[in-house]
């Protein structure tokens, strides 16, 4: 297997400020990376925004600035959003940076070359909030089928790409592979959907109708429909066209994260515009759910879009990620409410994982003079109960392995989770209060077993709570592995005795007004 490991999100539109769904798919591909990166995988996290077509360009109107001024101010906050919430993208691409551009220019003739891009009449209707053409007979009652709003009368002279002529090609490389569209249901969906003949795509807009766009090197008349334009930031962010050996050292990417609503986008038109440059098709595409809120939809019209920055100055940030990774299996749907997310808070990570820290670390100090204590002799491997809380503690790197390689990142926290249960409850049954009147010991072996199994979790904990894992090695003088080596350095018995705890900090405070 290959060293390198590729992956990306969906560029954001720039119309809209970042609110909570966005920042979803970018904490699965944070939690993804930074997995990753402590397998020792060299990784390439790529993230940015999209700015280019009809939207952008209303929105821009609307605020009485021209396009260019109104994405340079949009942009950039994305990009503080994600430094905010921790997230460890490598590069961040803009669909107006010249490398894309060029990048796009350079598609668009070589298929025209090819003739894979050819010109025709257009005839049908038009949805502009979706900037998508239907026809007539796939409007549902006369409006757009996907968003049930009105459509335009059109007829103009266009450019198209050749879909229909890869169908029978896309339908047979998605049989032959069952990791490209995941989850399940997603690939059973885009099978059915190609069960009818595709439409060529409409890739061109007519300068008279749209300016704000990415010019047609061959017809300078028109500009290029913003999602041919959008899709291929992939290719254009690990170098192409000019730098060979950068594309080859990435493409084809491993993992392309994206909301459920993008799929045909990203299972249809994408890879067959790949397979008609010629060029490798992504091994999966993932499709998560979408998050309603209080059960809603969200919508600026209601307004309940729910602002990530207070979310994060309520709950913090790893709560924040913690919530999203935890609370549905990725491919579902999912509700946020303050109540959820607040009982997350409080038991999870409160109760749970911050307690057994919080007591274990106070115990050291208040029993040892906050040095953690030798391990049981060399001899004996400990108490029953000892030996059943390491081995629970050995198991977790192959379970996460597994739980992570199907994306599973609910499954994987919960299998950290029992290992944090069992912790709090071997403190609960060893009792080290009572040990600490006579069994000395006794009192070293579980000091020492408990301080090195959360040197263990903080390990696990790293790339779905990165600031809480840090902050547990930091208590614990230790640092915690980033070059592949996590494996060994979970090994039982790697912490040294005769550390000295550092200052203790509260991991999640209470919230004593949460019921
Ligand atoms: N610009 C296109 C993507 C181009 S990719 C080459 C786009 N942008 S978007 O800003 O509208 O949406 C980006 C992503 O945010 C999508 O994956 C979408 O699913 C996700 N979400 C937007 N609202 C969401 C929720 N309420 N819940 C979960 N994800 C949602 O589409």
């Amino acid at each position: 297997v290959r060293n390198n490991f590729y992956l990306t999100t969906p560029l954001y539109y720039v119309n809209d400020v970042p609110h909570i769904g966005h920042s979803y798919t970018n904490v699965l591909a944070d939690c993804i990376a930074r997995f990753r990166r402590l397998q020792g995988r060299k990784v390439f996290f790529l993230t940015g925004t999209d700015e280019h077509g009809d939207k952008i360009a209303r929105a821009a109107k609307a605020e009485g600035v021209d396009p260019q001024a109104f994405v340079d101010k949009i942009a950039p906050r994305f990009e503080k959003l994600w430094t905010h919430l921790g997230i460890s993208h490598d590069d961040f691409i803009r669909t107006t940076q010249e490398r894309h551009t060029r990048a796009v220019q350079t598609v668009l003739e070589r298929l025209h070359k090819k003739g894979d891009i050819f010109s025709g009449d257009y005839q049908g209707y038009y949805c502009t909030p979706c900037e998508t053409f239907w026809s007539g007979g796939q409007l549902v009652e006369g409006k757009c089928p996907d968003c049930g709003r009105s459509v335009e009368t059109l007829e103009e002279k266009n450019w198209f790409f050749k879909l229909s002529e890869y169908q029978s090609w896309l339908i047979e490389h998605i049989q032959a592979n069952p990791q490209f569209i995941l989850p399940k249901s997603r690939r059973n969906e885009i099978l059915s959907f190609l069960k009818t003949p595709l439409l060529d795509l409409c890739i061109s807009r007519p300068r008279k109708r749209l300016t704000w766009g990415i010019e047609m090197p061959f017809d300078k008349d028109y500009v290029t429909y913003v999602w041919f334009d959008a899709l291929i930031n992939y290719i254009s962010g690990c170098g192409f066209p000019e730098n060979g050996a950068r594309l080859k050292e990435w493409w084809p990417c491993d993992i392309q994260l994206i909301g459920k609503d993008i799929l045909r986008h990203h299972a249809v038109i994408w890879p067959i515009m790949l397979k008609a440059l010629d060029l490798d098709i992504p091994k999966t595409i993932l499709a998560h759910g979408w998050w309603t809120v209080d059960g809603e939809k969200m919508s600026k019209s209601k307004g309940n879009v729910v602002d990530p920055y207070q979310v994060i100055n309520e709950w913090g940030r790893d709560a924040y990620r913690y919530f999203l990774l935890r609370e549905v299996p990725v491919g579902q749907d999912g509700d946020f409410s303050e109540e959820a997310i607040g009982r997350r808070y409080q038991n999870e990570l409160g109760n749970d994982l911050g307690n057994l820290v919080n007591r274990v670390f106070s115990m050291v100090k208040r029993y040892r003079q906050g040095v953690i204590p030798g391990p049981a002799s060399k001899s004996s491997s400990g108490s029953p109960e000892t030996r059943s809380l390491i081995k629970d503690s050995l198991e977790l790197p192959d379970q996460l392995e597994g739980a992570m390689a199907q994306y599973d990142f609910k499954k994987a926290l919960e299998a950290i989770w029992r290992v944090v249960d069992t912790a709090n409850r071997y403190v609960e049954e060893t009792k080290p209060w009572e040990l600490a009147k006579q069994e000395d010991a006794k009192l070293d072996e579980v000091l020492y077993t408990l301080c090195e199994v959360i040197r263990i979790l903080a390990i696990f904990l790293g790339p779905f709570v990165p600031d809480t894992a840090l902050k547990i090695s930091e208590i614990l003088g230790v640092k915690p592995p980033d070059d592949g080596s996590w494996k060994a350095k979970s090994r039982w018995g790697e912490l040294r005795p005769k550390g000295v705890l550092g200052p203790s900090q509260i991991l999640f405070p209470r919230k004593d007004e949460i019921g």
